[in-house]
């Protein structure tokens, strides 16, 4: 079984963002796996963490311009809980650098965070940011006056 199937609940509809969201729920399905058929120590586990310390810092940074840029006002509550998961996911590969068995604890953390963050946090920004994108799209289109 899959931790965490991707589905329409975690689907914003902006194509970038989602497709994003889908390498972080991809990433956190194939630890699931790997620690069902491998096992919690295996190296790989600490492979997954590092592409998700990297790929997390990557996403988060792509919000955090597009907040700065419309100037989205709970920039500040968001921001500050992408920073707590990034100081956890960051912990859990010391600890697994330096031999903890950590794979349970990241398994709940991504099940929990990933899915409220995606669901909640994320789906909040989203009436504003698509209004933004639009405006910006439709002042695109707005012919240079000669
Ligand atoms: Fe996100
Ligand atoms: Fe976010």
């Amino acid at each position: 079984m899959t931790l965490m199937p991707w589905g329409a609940e975690l689907e914003l509809g902006i194509v970038e963002i989602d497709t994003q969201h889908r390498v972080l729920v991809d990433l956190a399905n194939a630890m699931h796996d790997e620690i069902r058929d491998v096992g919690p120590r295996s190296p790989v586990i600490g492979q997954i963490l590092e592409s998700l310390v990297d790929y997390t810092h990557n996403h988060f940074i792509m919000e955090e311009v597009l907040f700065r840029k419309y100037a989205y006002s709970h920039e500040e509550a968001h921001e500050a809980e992408h920073g707590v998961f990034t100081g956890r996911i960051m912990d859990l590969l010391t600890r697994f650098e330096d031999g903890e068995t950590v794979g349970q604890e990241a398994l709940e953390l991504l099940k929990d965070w990933l899915i409220h963050h995606i669901c909640v946090v994320d789906r909040a920004y989203l009436p504003f940011m698509k209004a933004a994108l639009e405006k910006e799209a439709e002042a695109n289109l707005v012919p240079f006056p000669i």
